[in-house]
Order: structure tokens, then sequence, then C-alpha cells
């Protein structure tokens, strides 16, 4: 049974597209993978191999052709779609390498929008929570602007603002980095290390770019539709370990993050103790940084 802090597990998943009655790919098989909150993994392998695949089954965007998955503890194998569409609204962020952006919308109201979707945000607390995100990001200067008006970096840190919105258990992310460029990449890696470190946010991240690969906890590569080998990643990402943004900066947007959603929760009398937890964890970082 899965346990409390896993955020996915997949138990012996394969699956088998069928392009026509006896034609077929194997693009996953016999899949045996856990994620545990906190952690980024990465997942790497030629073209083919069944990244795309492996993210959407655990997006539940996809279901498998046998085996079960369990995502935050629930097993959503056979779930209709209509739980499946609310269950991904509330417990997950997605971020694709074409950004997928609405375009008749601007930045602010692409990030408001999951948050209004769920009911349990105001207005004005979607768009309060919305530019702190933009702020979060570092691109606040986008707020009013549309898609087709900023840069792909640009396009891309809002689509990670968006899948932060409702504060997700899991970040999939299926080559964000694919379609922009390097000063870019490295913006958006940074993000994702802070993300996760100080904020405890959790990325399955798939990838061809080493560079990417390399920010996580581990390492998986698939070829053939199977998992061939899984690395420790320690000496990799202490390589990579220099910060390229402020984290101060990112650290309190946070904070401010946090305080709208303490009024949020209490206005709908819900439970703070997670909340708690996540700003003592970031008072904990500041106080360390020798701020506050
Ligand atoms: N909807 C589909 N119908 C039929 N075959 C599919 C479908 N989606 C994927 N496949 C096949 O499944 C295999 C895995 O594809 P997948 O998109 O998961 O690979 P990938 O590792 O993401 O590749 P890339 O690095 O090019 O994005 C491939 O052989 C692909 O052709
Ligand atoms: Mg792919």
């Amino acid at each position: 049974m899965p346990t409390n802090d896993e955020v996915v597990r997949l138990v012996h998943v394969s699956k088998r597209y069928y392009l026509s009655r006896d034609v077929y790919v194997d693009a996953l098989i016999d899949i045996n993978l856990t994620i545990r909150a906190g952690e980024i993994v990465t997942v790497m392998g030629p073209s083919g191999s069944g990244k795309t695949t492996l993210m959407n089954i655990i997006g539940t965007l996809d279901r498998p052709t046998s085996g079960r998955v369990f995502i935050d503890g629930i097993d959503v194998t056979d779930a209709d779609e209509k739980y499946l569409s609310r269950f991904r609204l509330e417990r997950l962020g997605f971020v694709f390498q074409q950004y997928n952006l609405l375009p008749q919308l601007t930045a602010l109201e692409n990030v408001m929008l999951p948050m209004l979707l769920t009911g349990r945000y105001t207005k004005e607390e979607a768009m309060e929570k919305a530019r702190l995100l933009l702020d979060l990001v570092g691109v606040p200067h986008v707020v009013n602007k549309r898609p087709s008006q900023i840069s792909g970096g640009e396009q891309q840190r809002v689509a990670i603002a968006r899948a932060l919105a409702n504060e997700p258990s899991l970040v999939i992310m299926d080559e964000p980095t694919g379609s922009i460029d390097l000063a870019s990449s490295y913006l958006i890696l940074d993000l994702v290390r802070l993300l996760n470190r100080y904020m405890g946010v959790t990325f399955v991240i798939a990838t061809h770019n080493m560079e990417v690969a390399s920010i996580g906890d581990r390492i998986i590569y698939l070829r053939g539709g199977r998992i061939i080998e899984e690395s420790d990643l320690g000496r990799i990402r202490e390589e990579f370990g220099k910060l390229r943004i402020d984290p101060i900066t990112v650290a309190r947007s946070y904070l401010r993050i946090l305080d709208l959603e303490e009024r949020r929760l209490r206005r709908l009398g819900l439970d703070t103790t997670n909340l708690e937890k996540r700003r003592d964890l970031i008072s904990e970082f500041l106080k360390q940084r020798g701020d506050r």
C-alpha cells in the first residue's frame, strides 16, 4: 500500500498503443516507480523511449494498459474522467515544452484560471496570488501581456507560475527547456531547484538535457519503454549547486503567498497545519541566511 509521503507509485505499469488491430507499440513495459514528497526525479532516454507516455500516465492524462497508478496515495487507475479533471486541477501542475498558455488570456489571467476553476479562491485572492506567483518566477513585467507578446522563456515562467497556482502535490514537466534559449533554461533550472529546496515542491521532469537532469535527486533512464538504470546524483548535483537568482527574494515572495493562503484557508475554515510547516521551512531558510 502506498504511504503518505509517496506522491507517485507505479506498480507493473505497461502501456501498449495499437496502431491497427494487430500492430502495436509497447511504449512502457512493466514500470515500477516511486516518487516521494520533496524529490526531484528526472527521466531521460532517447526519442521514443516512453518519457512522454510516462509523464502522461503519472499526470492521469493517459491510462496504463495494465498495472496500477497511485498518485498522492490515491488509486487513479480506473477513475472516471470527471473525477480526474478535478484531481489534476487540485493536485497536479503541468509544464510542457510548448507552454500551453491560453492565447486569448493575459499572463495574469492564465495564472488565475486554475484557482478560479476550483471555486476556492475569490477573484481578488486569485488575482493577488497570481501577481505574487509571477513575482516569484521573476516576470512581474508581463502580467498584462498575452502569450504572443512575451518571449518563450517568459512564457515558460508564466507556465510554472500557473502550475504552482493550486499548491500542487507534484509538478510534472515534459521537456521544460526544450524550446527556450540557454539563459532562460538556467533561470528555469534555478527556479525548480529553489522551489524544491526551500518550498518543498516535488517534481518529475522528462528531459534530453543532461544539465536539466542533473538537478534531480535521481535520474531514471528509459530505453524501449523499460527502466534500464537509476542513478544517484549527489555528486553531479554539487557541480550545478550554484544559484543564479536571489533565493532571498524568492523566499520573501513565497512568504507573502503563504500569508494570502492563510487568510484564505481561515476564511474557508480549513486546516492550516501544512501551511505552518511550509512557513517554518522558509523562515528557517531565511534565518540561516541571516535575514529577518
Ligand atoms: N498516441 C500514440 N499512439 C500510438 N503510438 C504512440 C502514441 N504516443 C506515443 N506512441 C509511441 O510510443 C513510444 C513512446 O513515445 P513517447 O512519446 O512516450 O516517447 P518520448 O521518450 O517522449 O520521445 P521524445 O523524446 O521524442 O519526446 C513511441 O514509439 C511512440 O511512437
Ligand atoms: Mg516526449
